[in-house]
């Protein structure tokens, strides 16, 4: 019969002999083959009868090659497993050139590894994280499901700008070299094969509430595309975001959803994924190692994980925020690059991850933020100056989260998209919502690659996505 490695290291097999396909991880003392297939983190060790195995076979089996091997299911003599195959039978189903196989069996920097992303989770850092990431997505629907919540659809191609910060991608079918023009001289996009000017989209939030106002419950996850130039390590062009949107829920309601959440699908992966986590709690501690002492962590990734799981997010207002700021040692000794002077500063990461990581030590829900900073929808609170926002701020991590109680009063949304010169007439559908049974709604968006960022202590967005697309970087 034909097991995984994850059958053989953890079931009772009672059939034998057995088979197993692979690749070969390392193949010591012309005997010892660590084999994986993917199906856990470990290996099983596959024991070679050399003194009976042909010369030729022995030479092909090279890290990197598929084989096929038959064999008993035996107790290990040897420490660091319980059981291993006696291997009666080794097929090379495709070799792998020893000097030319860019995955040996030795540490691989991370970006030589972003190289050759076609072939890095054969590593297992790799390996590990894309079995959380899968797993995470997999927690993400039960959960939603588990609540009553319906997956919808949003459109990837849309003619709107959500967030209105102007970084889409346009989608086009016209001839750039020599594109149709009306008599004013423009690019006449009725000419274009939407017959409008569209994008891919940035969110799929107004979609989403559309359906919210009728489904009740809805929530989407799907990629999303931003053409912003930020090169850091917490940005992608194209990342999948998590968008809950809920009728009649305020911005309270929409804080416990979110906590609620975030709890629930970390909490998933303790339970499912332990051996991944641990042995990237592992990596993590080695690499800590090599750092000084005070820029070290003070919590392991899986006690870093735990304590969300059980602790309360705390939840601060924007002004109560940048009291803490302006009170700051970095902020009077003007350690910031940006010095919070007075109410209304937008919050850079630098204050972000000082709210996180030195003065609450905790993830944070900041709300209430002032409307100038913030997107046209939000509810505009009765002080008349801050709306009702929210992000959520993980340690190590800065803005995981961004949501708000969406404005439902038809009046008030037409003023704020005047002055901020968004046109009613491409917006028609979603004014409709306000003027047929309008009400209190609310959601989020959760960056999906932030949060396996954190769930993997991985240090870089780009190592969280199997093929990232970054300025100047669309590879694979
Ligand atoms: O804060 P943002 O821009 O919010 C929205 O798009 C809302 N329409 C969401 C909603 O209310 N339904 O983005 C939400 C989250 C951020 O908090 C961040 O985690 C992630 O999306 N994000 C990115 N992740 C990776 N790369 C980027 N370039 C990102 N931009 C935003
Ligand atoms: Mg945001």
């Amino acid at each position: 019969m034909s097991y995984t490695v994850s059958q053989l290291l953890t079931e009772d097999i009672n059939f034998q002999p057995i088979e197993i396909k692979g690749w070969v991880r390392r193949f010591r003392s012309n005997r010892f083959i660590a084999l994986n297939d993917g199906s856990t983190i470990n290996n099983i060790q596959c024991v070679v009868d050399f003194e009976n195995t042909d010369e030729s076979i022995l030479k092909r089996i090279t890290t990197g090659a598929a084989v096929h091997i038959k064999g008993e299911l035996v107790e290990s003599q040897g420490k660091g497993q319980k059981v291993e195959i006696q291997v009666t039978s080794v097929e090379i189903l495709g070799d792998s050139d020893p000097e030319e196989y860019p995955i040996q069996p030795k540490k691989h920097t991370f970006e030589f590894l972003r190289e050759n992303a076609h072939l890095r989770t054969r590593t297992s850092t790799f390996s590990a994280v894309m079995r959380l990431r899968s797993s995470l997505s997999f927690a993400v629907h039960k959960y939603f499901n588990d609540n009553g919540f319906y997956y919808m659809h949003t459109p990837i191609i849309t003619g709107s700008d959500a967030e209105g910060a102007g970084e889409t991608f346009r989608v086009s079918t016209l001839d750039i070299k020599n594109p149709p023009l009306s008599d004013d001289g423009k690019i006449d996009y009725k000419k274009d094969f939407f017959g409008k000017e569209s994008n891919l989209t940035v969110s799929g939030q107004l979609e989403a509430e559309t359906y919210a106002m009728s489904l009740g419950k809805v929530y989407t996850f799907g990629p999303t595309f931003r053409a912003e130039n930020s090169n850091t390590t917490r940005h992608l062009s194209e990342f999948w975001m998590i968008e809950p949107e809920v009728a009649f829920m305020d911005l309270a309601g929409n804080m416990d959803l979110a906590e609620d959440f975030m709890k629930s699908v970390l909490n998933y992966i303790l339970e499912h994924n332990l051996e991944d986590l641990e042995f990237l709690n592992q990596r993590l501690l080695d690499e800590e190692k090599t750092k000084p002492q005070a820029e070290r962590s003070e919590m392991s990734l899986i006690e870093k994980i735990k304590f969300v799981v059980d602790n309360n997010f705390k939840r601060v207002s924007y002004t109560e925020a940048i009291d803490i700021l302006k009170n700051s040692k970095p902020n009077k000794k003007k350690k910031f690059n940006y010095i919070i002077e007075e109410w209304g500063a937008d919050l850079q990461s630098e204050h972000e991850r000082f709210l996180v990581e030195k003065h609450f030590k905790s993830p944070v829900i900041l709300f209430d933020y002032p409307a100038n900073i913030k997107a046209f929808y939000m509810r505009l609170n009765e002080d008349g100056k801050t709306v009702r926002a929210m992000d959520i701020l993980f340690p190590g991590i800065g803005e995981m989260v961004g949501g708000s109680q969406r404005e439902e009063r038809l009046e008030v949304l037409k003023e704020k998209m005047k002055a901020l010169d968004i046109s009613e007439e491409e917006l028609w559908w979603y004014l409709d919502l306000r003027k047929y049974g309008t009400a209190v709604h609310s959601g989020f968006g959760l960056g999906f690659e932030r949060l396996v960022m954190f769930a993997t202590g991985m240090g870089n967005i780009r190592d969280v996505i199997p093929y990232p697309r970054t300025p100047q970087n669309a590879e694979f």
